[in-house]
């Protein structure tokens, strides 16, 4: 058995290949042909050849082992006919001339580079066929054996070649099949690039399409299936806990917002006019009314305070007047507390009464949005827009503060929450968010949601988080 050193040894050069002794013994004919022609052996029988023919012939044992042996049977055959023309020119010195011997050399040389430029090239054309073949070996096994369904399609989307996973779960052979005809709802494979599709076998997939270079025969796109069937059921996982974790936030502010309304509220209304009345008794000395209208100031502002937070929990006017009269309220007080801020409200498209979780959700976003302004920009302008499109409700917060690099809180591990919370938001409103900013610059926050009113829940739509 021959180790593969042994292999690679033997192939270095074709000894074991009778036709390479025949084109050395070719080359040996050549060179009595040619001292014939030259008078070397004392008789000149085609002295009326042109000298030239025979240095040509060497051309045929040259040309054929470059051609067959590649560029080592073409360099040993150049060796050994440089070996025998040095042997002659050596050999007829005496009687050559300075431009003779020149004309020998420059021969010797020209027939040299021939057979060794093409060996090379012959040798170059090898190489990148054997790593072709490799590749397409490889490429093979690969295909063969992958789990993930693989289907090679044409440019008319028909199946040309489908893999062992690929006919297993699509129940038999597939080529000639239109891809589209093998797809839930018979859309073309095309459209349904990065999808996620339920396959025969009850697992989903993710489609990924590949457009195959030119020379791969009829394929001009290959389908691979990815299976993420334990990806997406975390992630279904996930997006309900965040749902569910929302929802209970939601439900924890309301009842806090009632009982802040209903009880502390109404104690310190009440606290505050009976310290009104009681200063206000005839006869009572002017210090201690001074002080008992003190209290009632101090009083009644605590009664706002609880109301402006039960409103920042759960702004009445979000259930009962919908989101622009909420963000108007929110404005104001922003306005209002912030003396150096001008905070803006812009409202395009028409606006509507819209689907209780995307009116909260919405709310949410924005108010956390101007909270971070607030606490964090140190900005003069604050520019809220809320744009009502045919099917997309559009979100921005602007503000003109000292900005932030936005990358460095994109962290779950991050103890800063308002940023994750907001994406969750949106994300769990099937949109997204996106935050622009710089140091310097300004910060941007973008939402985009679909939009879908209480008409919409009605008729049958997600309502996962209303409260
Ligand atoms: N508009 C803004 N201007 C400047 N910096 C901002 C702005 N918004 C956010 N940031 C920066 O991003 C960080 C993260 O914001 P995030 O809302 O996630 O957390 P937080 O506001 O610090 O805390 P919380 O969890 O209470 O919201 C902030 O600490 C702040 O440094
Ligand atoms: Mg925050």
């Amino acid at each position: 058995m021959s180790s593969p050193g042994e292999g690679r040894r033997a192939a270095w050069l074709p000894v074991r290949d009778h036709r390479f002794w025949v084109v050395q013994a070719l080359v040996a004919v050549v060179f009595l042909l040619h001292e014939l022609a030259d008078g070397g052996l004392g008789t000149r029988p085609f002295a009326v050849v042109p000298h030239l023919a025979f240095e040509a012939l060497f051309l045929f044992p040259l040309l054929y082992a470059a051609l067959n042996f590649g560029l080592r049977g073409s360099l040993v055959t150049a060796a050994w006919v440089t070996l025998l023309m040095s042997l002659d020119i050596t050999f007829s010195l005496q009687g050559m001339g300075r431009i003779n011997l020149w004309a020998h050399y420059v021969e010797l040389a020209t027939l040299d580079i021939v057979a060794v430029a093409v060996g090379w090239g012959v040798a170059a054309e090898r190489l990148a066929r054997a790593r072709a073949e490799v590749a397409e070996t490889r490429y093979r096994q690969l295909y063969e054996t992958a789990r993930a369904p693989i289907l090679l399609l044409d440019a008319e989307g028909v199946v040309c070649d489908a893999n062992p996973a690929a006919t297993a779960i699509f129940n038999g052979n597939l080529t000639g099949r239109h891809g589209r005809s093998l797809l839930p709802g018979g859309f073309p494979l095309g459209e349904q690039a990065r999808r996620v599709l339920s396959l025969p076998d009850g697992r989903d997939y993710r489609l990924g399409l590949v457009s195959l270079p030119p020379g791969t025969g009829a394929a001009s796109t290959q389908a691979i299936f990815e299976d993420v069937t334990e990806e997406h059921r975390d992630r279904r996982l996930a997006t309900h806990y965040a749902a569910l974790v929302v929802q209970a936030e939601e439900d924890q502010r309301r009842r806090l917002a009632r009982e802040l309304h209903d009880e502390p509220l109404q104690l310190f209304l009440h606290l505050a006019r009976h310290l009104e009345s009681l200063a206000e008794t005839p006869g009572i000395p002017a210090s201690a009314a001074d002080r008992l209208a003190r209290a009632h100031r101090q009083a009644f502002d605590a009664g706002l305070r609880l109301r402006g937070l039960a409103r920042e929990l759960r702004p009445p006017t979000l259930d009962h007047l919908g989101l622009v009269a909420a963000l108007s309220g929110l404005l104001a007080d922003v306005d209002e507390e912030e003396a150096d801020l001008h905070a803006d409200l812009q409202v395009t498209g028409e606006a509507v009464r819209l689907a209780g979780d995307i009116e909260l959700g919405t709310f949410r976003i924005i108010q956390e949005a101007v909270r971070n302004s607030l606490r964090h920009a140190e900005a003069r302008r604050l520019q809220v827009t809320v744009g009502f499109g045919a099917d997309e409700l559009r979100l921005t917060v602007a503000d003109d503060g000292r900005g932030f690099t936005p990358d460095e809180f994109d962290d779950l591990t991050a103890t800063h929450l308002g940023l994750l919370g907001m994406r969750e938001r949106a994300r769990l409103l099937d949109g997204d968010l996106e935050v622009r900013s710089a140091p310097g610059a300004g910060t941007v926050v973008d939402a985009r949601v679909p939009l879908r009113t209480p008409q919409d829940v009605a008729n049958g739509g997600a309502n996962l988080v209303a409260s």
